[in-house]
């Protein structure tokens, strides 16, 4: 049965994989009140944009959105328009100053209230506003009083078929908001205080999503490893753990000596989800904090042989003195020593990053050090960005921008020359090697060929991260996604053209993207299953393989 205009959503995602989960939350829990979602923007009687902040291209694409749909909505006044997450807490009223014609405004951190507002959106002609400005970091409480956004996380329920790898593949939120205050960052004004959620909570919700066919889960949080619930403080509400603001542990790599009893460490609920939920088959986490990742999260990691060794430990920059400016809080030795270990105690681990090129002073030499890094480091990918000034960051208001883009731009594409060199040898040592891949979907390719099959849009979720904006490196053309970070869009081997056959992707435990051919009867199962695939070919951003079974 069709829904009512007014209750056909068409709901658009910009952003990383928090968002993604925050656009997954709110679909489930506006299905559960009769909306009804539209991939078609025209027939939508409420359109709702799920954006992003941390660069200023990713809110020009939502700027471009809105002021293109204000003829729309004059022509026609019930038509909904809302903007959701990032862009609605940092900008806020001055947004509805620009843009009169939005009718509601929800913060990253006010999602539950996403119903409410959509009805009093509908019966007044004052905008609906849910922001949550910087009250969060106000209460100096260890547990918040009542969370209510927790209950957005608890109330997912979870419809297979119309979510990643055909309902396999799930995000489980562990930490919300982050504490770091690196300078150049919006997410601590847009996210709010670090929360971690409640252990018992999280296995709960990881145990469902296992029972209901998911076979990998990816643990989110901004510091994923500053994970730490101080049981002696947990506050109940309604029968409810509260999460809890996060305090946590500054040890180096020692081990937390409260881990394991009256707290609950990152090491701790990575060994409690991989022995309490033995069906789930793949576990992996982003992202990481270079500081502070005990070895105690490298021997879990060890130890459990279905935790996915693949960490992903953005390091910004080679340079000392810049990395101070960050206020990252580490140095480059620092960060090598974190390498090195990983190295030890994980042997074949695959490790990514992100670097910003072009931050406030940056000269010739801190560059060249970005670079004698990243050939150190080999890094299996690394997302590469221009250093984009946010306002209302410590860095916009006390550093000019003082780097000219036509710097930024030939630092960005040197350092992808020099990534593109060492993700295609890693790659190529794969050859004639047989790994064992989780089947995610269609190829691009494919999915391009073919929209008709994808169950996805085409265009992988989080795929390769070569940072190209907008142009062609290694004969590969790439687009920059809405996260700023790199999406190639025809890196993909293209298939060979036989009606009988398909072109699949997925991604290895190292998080390879690798593609085979698979008899097209047989595409539907596949997807979303672990197959062996054996490697013939190596590409810059892509294995090529075939079959093993
Ligand atoms: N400019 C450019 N890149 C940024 N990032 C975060 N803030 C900015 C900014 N202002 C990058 C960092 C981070 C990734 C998600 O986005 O590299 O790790
Ligand atoms: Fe932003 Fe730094 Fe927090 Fe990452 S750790 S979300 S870069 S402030």
């Amino acid at each position: 049965m069709l829904a009512p205009r007014g209750k056909l959503v068409y709901l658009e995602t910009f952003g990383c994989q928090m968002n993604e989960l925050d656009s997954e939350l709110v679909t489930s829990q506006l299905s559960a009140l009769g909306y009804r979602f539209t991939p078609d923007a025209d027939e939508a009687g409420v359109i709702l944009y799920n954006t992003c902040s941390v660069r200023e291209q990713a809110e020009q694409k939502v700027w471009s959105r809105l002021g293109l749909l204000k003829s729309r909505k004059s022509r026609q006044p019930d038509l909904l328009l809302g903007v959701l997450g990032c862009m609605a807490e940092r900008d806020g009223r001055d947004l509805l100053r620009k843009f009169p014609h939005v009718d509601l405004l929800c913060g990253p951190g006010e999602l539950d209230k996403l119903p409410l507002l959509l009805r009093n959106a509908s019966t007044t002609a004052e905008p609906a506003v849910a922001l949550q400005g910087n009250t969060s970091r106000r209460s100096a409480t260890l547990a918040a009083a009542e969370d209510s956004l927790e209950r957005l996380d608890l109330s997912r329920s979870f419809s297979p078929g119309d979510q990643r790898a055909g309902g396999r593949s799930a995000y489980v939120r562990i930490t919300r908001g982050c504490n770091k205050f690196c300078t150049y960052c919006v997410v601590p004004f847009t996210r709010g205080a670090e929360m971690h959620r409640p252990p018992d909570t999280i296995v709960e919700e990881c145990r469902m999503l296992v029972e209901q066919g998911v076979v990998e889960i990816t643990l989110l949080g901004q510091t994923v490893n500053h994970y730490r619930f101080e049981h002696d403080a947990a506050v109940t509400v309604d029968g409810v753990t509260q999460p809890q603001k996060g305090r946590s542990f500054t040890g180096g790599h020692d081990r937390d000596p409260l881990g394991g009893g009256r707290v609950t460490t990152f090491a701790d609920l990575l060994r409690r989800l991989h022995d309490e939920v033995p069906d789930l088959r793949r576990l992996r986490f982003v992202t990481s904090y270079p500081r502070d990742f005990g070895d105690d999260v490298l021997e879990a990691i060890r130890e459990c042989p279905r935790i996915c060794r693949y960490i992903h430990v953005p390091v910004q920059s080679g340079s000392n003195r810049i990395l101070e400016a960050m206020n990252r809080g580490y140095t480059v030795e620092e960060y090598r020593d974190f390498i090195e270990r990983i190295r030890a105690c994980l042997p074949g681990a695959m490790i990514a990053s992100d670097v910003i090129v072009g931050f406030p002073g940056e000269t010739e030499e801190d560059f060249e050090a970005t670079v004698e890094l990243m050939r150190w480091a080999r890094f299996k990918n690394c997302f590469v960005f221009k250093y984009s000034p946010r306002p209302g960051t410590p860095a916009y208001d006390r550093l000019p921008d003082d780097v000219p883009d036509e710097v930024k731009r030939r630092r960005n594409n040197a350092l992808l020359a020099v990534q593109g060199a060492i993700s295609q040898e890693i790659h190529a040592a794969h050859i004639d090697r047989t790994v064992e891949v989780f089947v995610e979907g269609m190829s691009t390719v494919q999915a391009r060929r073919e929209p008709a099959l994808a169950s996805e849009p085409p265009h992988p979720r989080g795929a390769i991260g070569l940072t190209l904006n907008g142009r062609s490196l290694h004969g590969v053309e790439a687009e920059e996604d809405d996260c700023g970070s790199a999406c190639a869009t025809a890196a993909e081997f293209v298939p060979e053209s036989d009606a009988n056959l398909v072109q699949l992707s997925g991604r290895t435990e190292g998080d390879l993207i690798t593609v085979f051919q698979a008899p097209r009867a047989r595409a539907q199962a596949l997807i979303g299953s672990i197959v062996p695939v054996r490697i013939e070919e190596a590409r810059t951003l892509t294995l090529k393989g075939v079959l093993a079974e």
